[in-house]
């Protein structure tokens, strides 16, 4: 067993975190308090290959392995959680899903220019009826011709505004529940495809989120991902891998909240002393490191599964649930030690508590993720 990162590795965990630290660090208390879209930064992640990270090169992807992903989705999500999010959205949900199940002429048409960067991707599965128990939904698409006529109501769609091309799961045929459901691919600007407005969110605020309404959109038969009947269990698999682009953004929320307790609790004077010396705080810190470790570990052991080949679903789920609760835990710690000040807007540290939270509830709740892997456990 070898914990050491690869050059490779190491040089991405470098570009990520300058990248990070110079480009979008400047500007994330602003985007998030008036919710502006960080489409700078979006277009230079493009650029440097964080898109498409792990897709294929020959469909103008990194051709990097999971791990990479998950490291370069920790240091993005350290400084803004917002742009971590657009990234795992593109990257696990749309190029993932893309390269595993699409035709070559879907990889040429559509992967090409989302895993190059430019073009950005949505994934759409919720609706308001359907949020955990995803395949009971009521979009529906009918065949007509060379064309599925497909009309409904989505929920809650990551990059939904900004976004170009939408994954879309639809009802091909009615009453037999998950086996009826399909997957397609669809552009925005297409007939009959509105975007709803932008939600007003408790956090990852710079990100978009929208409802989109589908009235009798015509989308050509070759745009249809997979066979008619795969889309749900394409949609499970996906967020297998999804889920460790979500538990890699929380892990960063969570190292934020680590580096910036360290430094406040060593300059923050009271009772004639940095409070660091208090062990109140002290214990504050150690607990947020250990958790902290122990994630990365479960993230990277699941990335490492998934690149393997192996069953790594449960591990992925572990990974999600444990991580989100220490980025909830590390980020309330964190505005505990700095006290008044951090529980202020414009210091950029409640952000953290805020933006920890979606994590525990976006791609299976805490609850699902205990679902996937009680049942991985007691499956005969
Ligand atoms: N991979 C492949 N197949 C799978 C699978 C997996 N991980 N999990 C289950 N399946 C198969 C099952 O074996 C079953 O097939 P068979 O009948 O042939 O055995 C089929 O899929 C249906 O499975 P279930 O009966 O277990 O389905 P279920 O309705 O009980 O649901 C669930 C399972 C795990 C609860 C699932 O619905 C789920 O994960 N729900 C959460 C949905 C979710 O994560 N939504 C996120 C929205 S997207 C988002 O958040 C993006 C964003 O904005 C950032």
């Amino acid at each position: 067993m070898n914990f050491q990162l690869t050059e490779e590795q190491i040089l991405i965990q470098k570009t990520a975190r300058a990248f990070a630290d110079n480009e979008l660090a400047p500007g994330v208390v602003e985007r998030d308090d008036k919710k502006i879209w960080p489409r700078e930064g979006v277009k230079q992640m493009g650029e440097l290959g964080f898109m498409g990270m792990m897709v294929d090169p020959k469909w103008d992807g990194g051709g990097m392995d999971s791990i990479s992903y998950t490291i370069a989705m920790e240091e993005i999500s350290r400084v803004e959680a917002s742009s971590g999010v657009v990234m795992s959205v593109n990257n696990s949900l749309v190029c993932y899903l893309l390269e595993k199940f699409g035709s070559d002429f879907l990889k040429e048409k559509y992967l090409k220019p989302l895993a190059s960067g430019k073009k950005l991707g949505a994934f759409s599965l919720s609706e308001p009826q359907s949020g955990s128990d995803a395949s009971n939904m009521r979009t529906i698409a009918k065949k007509e011709g060379d064309h599925y006529i497909i009309s409904g109501t989505k929920n809650w769609v990551t990059n939904g505004i900004n976004s170009n091309y939408v994954i879309l799961f639809a009802v091909t045929e009615k009453g037999i529940g998950y086996k009826g459901v399909s997957c397609f691919i669809v552009e925005k600007g297409w007939d009959g495809l509105e975007t709803g407005k932008p939600e007003n969110k408790l956090g990852i605020r710079a990100s978009d989120t929208c409802e989109l309404y589908f009235d009798n959109v015509k989308v050509p038969v070759e745009n249809l991902i997979g066979k008619e009947g795969e889309g749900f269990t394409i949609a499970l698999v996906i967020l297998d891998a999804g889920r460790i682009g979500i538990a890699s953004q929380a892990i960063g929320i969570a190292q934020a909240s680590l580096n910036a307790s360290v430094s406040y609790s060593r300059e923050r004077i009271q009772f004639g002393k940095p409070i660091a010396k208090n062990q109140a705080n002290q214990f504050k810190i150690a607990d947020m490191a250990m958790e902290i470790e122990a994630a990365r570990l479960l993230i990277r052991q699941a990335a490492w599964k998934k690149d393997q080949k192996q069953n790594y679903g449960h591990i992925a789920s572990m990974a999600k649930v444990y991580a989100s609760e220490v980025a909830m835990r590390a980020s309330t710690q964190c505005v505990q030690i700095h006290g008044g000040f951090g529980y202020m807007r414009e210091s950029g540290i409640e952000r953290l508590m805020r933006d920890a939270k979606i994590t525990q509830i976006y791609e299976g709740t805490s609850e699902i993720q205990r679902i996937v892997i009680a049942r991985e456990l007691l499956k005969k």
